[in-house]
């Protein structure tokens, strides 16, 4: 017999064993401040590039009134309980209704957090007899929903169409002996390598084989498409994508989600959607500010545009100095380099410490090892200096990583917890 407890004490998991050097700088950090380009970090400024703030709304002066107005008018709470039972109210409906027309859909409805709510829609969506065929770097809460299903589920490579085809194959012979139907699922835009989901390609797959298709745009909305309706619009093929689902946390800076289709499949999934009938709805709060947020973006591209002149500058910046930045197109924008886990925390610090710069990196065990990612994303709230400030600094610490000058033989302690707990080991 094993104690858990005693288990999870010795070993705290592929991240949490670094909680003791890195908590609060390489995870956990805090930012604090107005939201924004410029943030303090243990009380200086940065230039912050990794907040999905894509359009800029977060912190704008319209926004904050009229998130100010509607906490004031209802607070937090209200309306309590479920959709189902007693948390419907007209501006959910209104704000349902909005986002389907914005994204050409018959209807949406409003998930309460993103995670669980797309989750618990593929939960709904398939029965024991039907087959998933997904993307193999779909994002966690697309796995998690996968997991939920006790049917068959077929990955395919990420991105490879052969192979997409070939699972589709799989799952059609499948299908036929249990007589049930296919989902495929896959994203709009994957949020590390910024590269859009071959979306055109897979729909046209259902000239040969029957699916239906789900699509988690997070990355997208907002960012992509000439309004702003995302990868699938920006790819030509929304009739062709069953159901698309975003989240509120990135473009529109704030907190919630939603799935739009056919009207039908809509309501079958407000009536069967288990972490929304057993969940509270969406705060009032919330969904009035989140009228607000999608009014401005439907009155102008301004911010669409804001944001993809940043996105240029920054990633022709970074092409032009020699970085690999792969193949994104979309804000994301990856920073792909050699080295360990040493070298890439030396970089981490010099680039955060001496050129103010704050962004997120990617290591081993999440990416193999001997490569390193850092991931920035670009955002409406940016300016013409903190990318020419960024770049000049990439250029200078890609020297130093090049000339071995980040070489270490192990990371340093920069955890609050570390330093509280030092002499003890
Ligand atoms: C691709 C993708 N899907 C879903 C989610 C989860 O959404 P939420 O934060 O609203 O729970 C995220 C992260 O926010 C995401 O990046």
């Amino acid at each position: 017999m094993t104690d858990l407890f005693a288990r999870m004490e010795k070993d705290q998991g592929p991240l949490g064993q670094h909680l003791k050097r890195a908590h609060g700088y390489f995870s956990f950090p805090k930012l604090e401040g107005e939201l924004g380009s410029r943030m303090k970090f243990r009380g200086k400024e940065k230039i912050v590039w990794s907040l999905n703030n894509y359009l800029g709304l977060v912190n704008h002066p319209e926004v904050r009134k009229a998130d100010a107005e509607a906490a004031a008018k209802y607070g937090l709470g209200n309306p309590m309980g479920a959709r189902m039972m007693s948390g419907n109210t007209d501006l959910h409906e209104e704000l349902e209704a909005k986002l389907a027309k914005f994204v050409s859909r018959e209807d949406s409805m409003v998930l309460n957090f993103g995670y669980q709510g797309v989750m618990s829609c593929i939960d709904a969506l398939v029965s024991r007899h039907d087959i998933i065929v997904y993307d193999g770097e779909a994002h966690a809460c697309l796995i998690d929903g996968i997991r939920l299903h006790i049917g068959y589920s077929y990955k395919y490579k990420h991105n490879d169409i052969a192979d997409c085809e070939k699972q589709l194959q799989r799952a059609t012979k499948m299908a036929e002996k249990t007589g049930g139907g296919i989902l495929v699922i896959t994203e709009g835009v994957y949020g590390m390598s910024g590269t859009q989901g071959k979306l055109k390609e897979i729909t046209a797959l259902k000239k040969k084989y029957a699916f239906r298709l789900l699509i988690d745009d997070a990355h997208g909305f907002g960012a992509l498409g000439a309004t702003g309706a995302g990868a699938d619009e920006e790819q030509g093929c929304q009739a062709e994508v069953d159901l698309y689902f975003s989240t509120f946390v990135k473009s529109m800076g704030s907190i919630g989600a939603f799935i739009a289709g056919p009207k039908s499949i809509i309501n079958f999934l407000r009536y069967n959607v288990r972490s929304q009938i057993f969940a509270k709805s969406l705060p009032l709060a919330v969904v009035e500010g989140m009228l607000k947020r999608l009014a401005m973006m439907q009155a102008t591209t301004a911010f669409k545009d804001k944001l993809w002149h940043n996105v240029n500058r920054l990633q022709n910046g970074l092409k032009e100095r020699g970085f690999d930045i792969g193949d994104t197109n979309s804000p994301v924008t990856p920073v792909y380099l050699k080295g360990d886990l040493p070298e890439a925390t030396g970089m981490v610090m010099d680039i955060r410490e001496n050129y103010n710069i704050f962004c997120s990196v990617v290591v081993f065990p999440v990416i193999p090892k001997g490569q390193i990612i850092f991931r920035l994303i670009p955002t409406a709230a940016h300016s013409d200096e903190d990318t020419d400030i960024t770049l000049r600094a990439f250029e200078e610490a890609k020297k130093k990583l090049d000339s071995g000058a980040y070489h270490a033989d192990d990371i340093p302690d920069m955890s609050e917890v570390g330093l509280g707990q030092k002499g003890e080991s």
